[in-house]
This record gives structure tokens, sequence and C-alpha cells, in this order.
């Protein structure tokens, strides 16, 4: 019998082309399995692309004293030690290796003086640990593994949606979705899948994410049953652009700070020295972005609501040469020679720290046969990522993922498609264009991010928190009316319609994350109760559905081995 739709079939399939699916990618085919990568946008645009400062790994060729025992502090250090302390371990010992492999497949650094890899500060790293290609540094990545990728023989689907995971019984059988240019549908049979999918920006007004992050394999992750982890940790990176409107929330790399740059707020003040005297501009990402905030809510901010942050006490050609990025783009963008004055920068919805709980050292979630890494799994960064760590975690969980999955995948046989399931998917996706009245999903999508920027933010209360819910409820009648006007043939408003199921989803498990948990640690601050607590400390969330609902317990943090607490305790 002809299939109704056109089939792909491969052992793996990876859902994302960034750092992470890309990694897994060339790890799975090493290990001898056929591999298929969905993604949404063309191949080497993938929001990796916007990773600039740099990837972190103690690999000891700027400051001898660093070592993986250090990173590893470091990292639990800045998670609150929520992390899973495990990951944090592989994350330390294996990120030089996975550095020095992408040098290997063509990654050109920038070098010390005698030849190595040359390393930068970043908030938080104790040592310079950031190996880099000036501000350009996932650029670099992406180049490198798409390269190996495509040359070792990835099939890659390209401008494709995901809209469901399939299931067969209880394991994994690919995945749904539709071609985004002429709307057609597409099966992905599988006998394992990769959700690198990456993170959930889009949901909030401002942010440095692109057009991808909008959630998707959390929420399908999901959907298929898998349980998230710690949804109430959102990155606020410190330095967005906040001026012209036009460009709010793009990143200005931390490597700006990490390369000397100064934080003034409006009266010429060093406003760090008030907030973290000992660590100032290089304090971690919750402080700095949390410090800004409260210099613009108490009337010391800059015109446009943001802080300066300059740099142009160091010579202009070094700043060039280290940050070409940043100069064009505030050249370009905002009119301002950042050799000469300040940046205007301020908060923007950079990261999130939750996601799909895994094993670690598998990537492997709850049901078998899917398996997540990167920015969409949970547990190495804790309630807090250090900047350089996103890098770093892509290369090391990617290959592990990569090759959990190519093992699974030899050791199954293939799965069979339901389609039953295949109809439910194409019966939601063709939903808003049946009805004749509903709204257009730009409208509930713009109102969606202005509440979550409003209500569940840098900082947040109870009473917002609960109003937030409230708000969802009704966000979600009304995307499940929407309506959708014209063809399947190129429709951003039909993508965006499928988007925001996907971003509810996520914005719920935030806020009912963020509602439970009743501290504040790292990147989450909660106004009414502005302590970290010990007795949180001990404390996930984990999130799972039950039925229509979402449904949320407390699971306690993994006790770790004595040699690890021993590398903490030297931490005075
Ligand atoms: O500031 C930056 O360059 C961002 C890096 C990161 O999020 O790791």
């Amino acid at each position: 019998m002809t299939p109704k739709y056109e089939t792909h079939e491969n052992d793996v399939l990876i859902i994302g082309a960034g750092g992470a699916g890309l990694r897994a990618a060339v790890e799975a085919l090493a290990q001898g399995a056929s591999v298929g990568v969905v993604c949404k946008s063309l191949l080497g645009k993938a929001h990796t692309v916007m990773a600039e400062g740099g990837i972190a790994a103690a690999m000891c060729n700027v400051d001898q004293a660093d070592g993986w025992r250090t990173h590893f502090r470091d990292t639990m250090r800045g998670g609150k030690f929520l992390n899973n302390w495990r990951m944090a371990q592989l994350h330390a010992q294996e990120s030089p290796d996975r550095v020095r492999e992408l040098e290997q497949w063509g990654a050109l650094f920038d070098r010390t003086e005698t030849g190595d890899i040359l390393q930068r500060a970043f908030g938080g790293h104790t040592f310079k640990r950031l190996c880099h290609v000036g501000d350009r540094t996932g650029l670099e990545m992406i180049r490198t593994l798409q390269d190996r990728g495509v040359q070792q023989g990835i099939d890659v689907y390209m401008e494709c949606t995901i809209t469901r995971l399939l299931k067969d019984g209880d394991r994994i059988a690919g995945a749904f979705g539709y071609w985004r240019e002429q709307g057609r549908f597409v099966i992905f049979k599988a006998k394992s899948v990769i959700v690198a999918t990456g993170g959930i920006g889009k949901a909030w007004k401002v942010t440095s994410n692109s057009w991808e992050c909008t959630g998707d394999g959390m929420a399908l992750a999901y959907e298929a049953g898998a349980e998230l982890l710690d949804m109430e940790f959102v990155q606020f990176h410190p330095t967005g652009m906040v001026w012209p409107p036009g460009v709010q929330g793009l990143l200005v790399t931390e490597a700006v700070r990490g390369e000397g740059g100064i934080l003034r707020n409006k009266n010429g003040e060093r406003f760090m020295e008030k907030y973290d005297p000992k660590r100032m501009e290089l304090s971690t990402r919750d402080v700095v972005a949390r410090s800004i905030y409260t210099e613009v809510k108490e009337g010391r901010g800059s015109p446009h609501g943001g802080a300066f942050l300059d740099i142009s006490h160091k010579q202009a050609e070094y700043v060039k040469r280290k940050l070409p990025s940043m100069y064009h783009q505030f050249k370009e963008l905002a009119d301002v020679d950042i050799t000469k004055g300040p940046m205007e920068v301020g908060p923007t919805c950079h990261y999130m720290m939750g996601g799909i709980r895994v094993e670690a050292e598998t990537g492997r979630t709850s049901v078998a046969g899917l398996y997540a890494a990167g920015e969409a799994a949970a547990g190495l960064h804790g309630a807090n990522r250090l900047g350089g760590n996103s890098l770093s975690d892509l290369l090391v969980f990617g290959r592990r993922a990569g090759l959990a999955a190519a093992e699974h995948a030899r050791a199954v046989g293939g799965p069979a498609v339901d389609s039953a399931q295949v109809d439910e998917a194409e019966r939601q996706l063709l939903a808003p264009f049946e009805r004749t009245t509903g709204e257009n999903p730009y409208t509930i999508h713009g109102e969606l991010q202005d509440m979550l920027q409003a209500l569940v933010g840098i900082f947040r209360t109870e009473e917002d928190l609960v109003r937030a819910l409230g708000e969802l409820e009704k966000f979600k009648a009304r995307a499940g009316l929407m309506r959708v006007e014209g063809s399947r043939l190129f429709n951003p408003g039909w993508h965006l319609s499928r988007d925001l199921q996907h971003m509810l989803v996520v914005a719920e498990a935030v806020t009912r994350s963020a509602l439970a948990r009743q501290e504040s640690r790292g990147a989450h601050s909660r106004i009414d109760f502005p302590k970290t607590e010990d007795a949180w400390g001990k404390k996930n969330h984990v999130i799972t559905r039950d039925g229509a609902a979402m449904r949320l317990v407390e699971v306690p943090v993994a006790e770790m081995p004595e040699e690890l607490k021993q590398i903490l305790a030297e931490d005075k």
C-alpha cells in the first residue's frame, strides 16, 4: 500500500541542528547508524551560531592552575548546587577533549603566542577558560560540525517542523511534521530519537533567542510522556541591546566584560561594586542581571532603560580584533562606535536551565528510545548556567546522546507507526484553517510575551505567578480557538499557531515550578521569599503529564559521592 505521507527512515533521528544535534549526529554516524537530522531552519543557521563568547573547558592553556575539579566546582557553585553532579563532573572532565577534537576537525580558534588555543575570562569561572574565535565561537562550532556531519553522510531534512513524537506502545517510533515551505506532511520513522531543539526564549518579549526557540522539544517530549526538570530556572543574560527597539534583546556577549568592559549607571557609578565587589562585572549572570535591573528600577538607568557598558578604554584595534561582531553590531544597528563610547545594555531572556530530564551518562529520557541533549535537556546547569558552559554542554552531551541512541538503535527492531497518532497530529495542525472565526496567532503570541515578561521575569512573586497561571488558562482557551487564513503554502501565521501550543506548555511548566519554589536561588528570584534556603537546595522539581493536567512533584537532589563533596569543600 502506498503510504499516505512522504516517509523517511533512519536508525537515529535528531530533531535540531545546533551544536548538540550535530555533535550527536557525528557520533551516531561514527557508530554505524544511519542518521537523519531535521531542522526548522536551514542547516548552518541554528541558534548556536549566536553563541559568541566561547566554549568553557579547563584546557589550562592560559591559567595552568585550572583543571576539571575547579571547573566542576565553579559549575556547581554557579548552579547553586541544584545541578546533576554527575553531569557537572562529566562535563568538566570531558570538555577539553571535545574542544581538541573540534580543532582536529577544522575549527580555527584564536591562539596564544605559543600557538595554543587562547582562553578568556567569563563570569563565575575562576580561571581564563573560554576557548574562542573572536566573538563568533558558535558560528565556527556549527561550521565545523556541519562540515564533518555532511561529509560523513547525515541525511539533512531542512525547513521542517516536528509537531509530534510518534510512539509504538511505550517506545519511540519517530516523528511527524510538515515542510515549512509547501506545508506538506512528513513522517520520520526511527528506532531512536534525540531532541536537541534548544530553548524557549521566544515566549518572552525581550530575548536574545532566534525565531526557532519556541520550546518545541520540551513540549514534544512532555507530550510523549517524558519528564521536565527544574523548569523555574530561566536565565536572563545581563547584557542585551536595549536600543533601537527593533533589536532590543539582541545579545551583547559577556566577552565584552571578559575583555575588560565596565558597567556604569547614569551617574557614572561602577555599580557592581555594590552588588559583588569581589567579582564585579564578572559575577555570575543572575547577579549581574538583577543588579542592572535594580539600577534601572531605582532611577539610575541609561536613557533607554539599561546600563552603560564601556570597553572604549581599550585600544581600538584590540576591541575590533577581539569583538568584531560587537563592533559591527553596534555600528550598524545603533550607530555607536564601541571603541569610542559606551553601549547601552539590559537583561534579555537568554537560556533555559530547566528542560527534559535525562540520565547523565546517556541523555536517555524516561521514554524508551527518546534522548535529549543541549539546552532542551536539563541538569547540568542547576539554578544558573555559567557563560560558555553551554557550548561545552552541547559537545559533551551531544556526543553521549549520539552514542547511546546509536547503541539503542542497534539493539532494537524497527518500530511500527500508528496511523491513529498521525491522523490526530494532522487534525491538530489543520484545525486553525477550518475555523471561520477566532483570533490571529500573532495577537496571542504578542500578549503571551508581554505577560511572561511582566509576571514571570527576573523578579517573581506569588501574586504575579498565580495571576500568570490564570492568564495562561485564558491563553490556552484562546489558542484552542485561533484561526489561520490562507493556505498551507509557506504560511508563517500557521507555523506560529503550532509553535504557540509548544510555548504554552513550556510557559505553564515554568510558572508552576516558579510558584512552587518558595525561595530565591540562582536565576529564580522571589521577592516574597528572598532567601536561599538549605531545605530547598535538596529538592528538584519534576513535571509530568497526567492526562490533560500538568503534575509537579519534588524529588530529592541526588547524593554526591564523598570525593566530589571534597572538591566543593575546598572552595574557601
Ligand atoms: O555572552 C555570551 O557570549 C554568551 C555565551 C553563553 O551564553 O554561553
